[in-house]
């Protein structure tokens, strides 16, 4: 992404001329940047020892699941679905692990027939497999009793989070893998996704080597995604070189005591493909009351909801005219509920951006995590397109939703 003359380039495409092309609203993948955020973060950790599986719940296009596997990723899966368009995508059963939350039995024996690598995050879930498939190995998903990220909706740890088996009950998984013959072969935690510093990561690491250690047969301990990438252009990003060197020696002493080779496993999702997208959209609207003025465009929280559900803030650039006269506005959307506002920040919702006029484009920064994954239908608005570019070149990987897709699933009453 670059302002060359006031204007938004990206891959060297000007915005506006993608929109022209493809229509808006539309999602854009720099495909450099997901190969480089790849490429960093491998680079980071001594190739023999880590596993990266991709959370493929931050975006699911199947373009972005191949360009990831071209690098090496393996996949981290939360459905039966994703399990399936990852094995669609390429991917081998052995390089997919499937952690569900509260997931019926059917989507575990789904990856128990396609030989799929599974991960149980519940006492009675580990009972139900273990009477099922006596004799068999799965990994299992602990709650370190500590959590961390940007918004209460996001921490996946600790004792007022659903995810995992909390780490005082390892004593009964153990008894429960005896009763079944099962062969424990990993240990996972995740506990919560936008963190910014190492600590609360590293003392995560430290509570499930804890719980790791009482697991004689470990083949691998997965330590989860949630590193946070900066949104904010004040925001300072993870030390990610620090976190990995500090990592990989904490793993490495770890191995030394528990006396045989492991692997450790990362699942990022935000990291890899959250920078590499944008969303754009075009202004509708301009209108004022006595306190704001708003901006409104031809999209809203059905495609881009982290603003509403999270007060997430993303970077707002007017491509056409990237600096200019500012004024406070509010840029909302599309969507007939008074929370439709994509210029959040926490509880703030004004954002100071150059005068803009109806046509503009509006690029939303960083929307590549937990955009498209996350939209909806709501309002009967059809999704949008999603575009590939790289080195001046563009490629549809999503086609726009139209009329006949949203109402495809009805069931007409004779
Ligand atoms: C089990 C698990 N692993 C990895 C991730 C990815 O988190 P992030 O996108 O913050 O890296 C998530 C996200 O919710 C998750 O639930």
């Amino acid at each position: 992404m670059k302002i060359t003359d006031n204007t938004l380039y990206l891959e060297d495409i000007s915005a506006e001329s993608l929109v022209q092309e493809y229509g808006s609203p539309l999602y854009v993948y720099e495909e450099s940047v997901l190969r480089s955020q790849f490429r960093q973060l491998r680079s980071g950790f001594p190739e023999e020892l880590l596993s990266i599986h991709y959370s493929m719940k931050a975006n699911s296009n199947q373009s972005i699941l191949r360009i990831l596997r071209e690098e090496g990723s393996s996949i981290d899966a939360v459905s039966e679905l994703e399990v399936r368009l990852a094995l669609e995508s390429g991917f081998e059963p052995q390089q997919i692990l499937f952690t569900g939350n509260n997931n019926n039995i059917e989507e575990i024996e789904y990856c128990v027939e396609k030989k799929v690598l599974i991960n149980i995050g519940s006492l009675a879930l580990l009972e139900l497999y273990g009477e099922r498939h006596p004799g068999t190995t799965v990994s299992v998903r602990i709650n370190p009793g500590i959590g961390a990220g940007h918004h209460a909706h996001c921490i996946t740890g600790g004792p007022d989070s659903k995810f995992g088996i909390y780490h005082d009950q390892i004593d009964s998984v153990l008894a429960m893998s005896k009763k079944y013959s099962l062969t424990l072969n990993g240990v996972h935690s995740h506990i919560g996704t936008g963190i910014f510093s190492s600590e609360p990561m590293l003392e995560a690491m430290e509570m499930t080597l804890g719980v790791a250690e009482k697991f004689p047969d470990l083949e691998f301990v997965d330590f989860g995604g949630g590193f946070g990438i900066p949104y904010r252009p004040e925001q300072l990003a993870l030390d990610m070189k620090d976190l990995s060197q500090k990592m990989t020696s904490r793993f490495r002493q770890f191995i030394n005591s528990y006396g045989r080779d492991l692997k450790m496993k990362i699942e990022p999702g935000k990291l890899l493909v959250g920078p590499a997208g944008i969303l754009l959209t075009t202004v509708t609207n301009i209108s004022d009351t006595p306190k704001h003025r708003f901006v409104g465009v031809d999209s809203g929280f059905n495609h881009l909801l982290r603003p509403t559900m999270y007060g997430a803030y993303h970077k707002i650039i007017n491509a056409g005219c990237a600096s200019g006269n500012e004024e406070d506005v509010v840029v909302v959307g599309n969507i007939c509920e008074s929370g439709d506002i994509l210029s959040k920040s926490g509880d703030e919702i004004i954002r100071s951006l150059p005068k803009a006029k109806i046509g503009d484009v509006l690029a939303f920064l960083d929307v590549g995590a937990y955009g498209l994954s996350m939209s909806s239908q709501y309002n009967f608005r059809p999704r949008p397109a999603e575009v590939l570019v790289q080195e001046g070149q563009s490629r549809l990987i999503r086609r726009a939703e139209t009329y006949e897709d949203l109402t495809r699933c009805f069931v007409e009453i004779k």
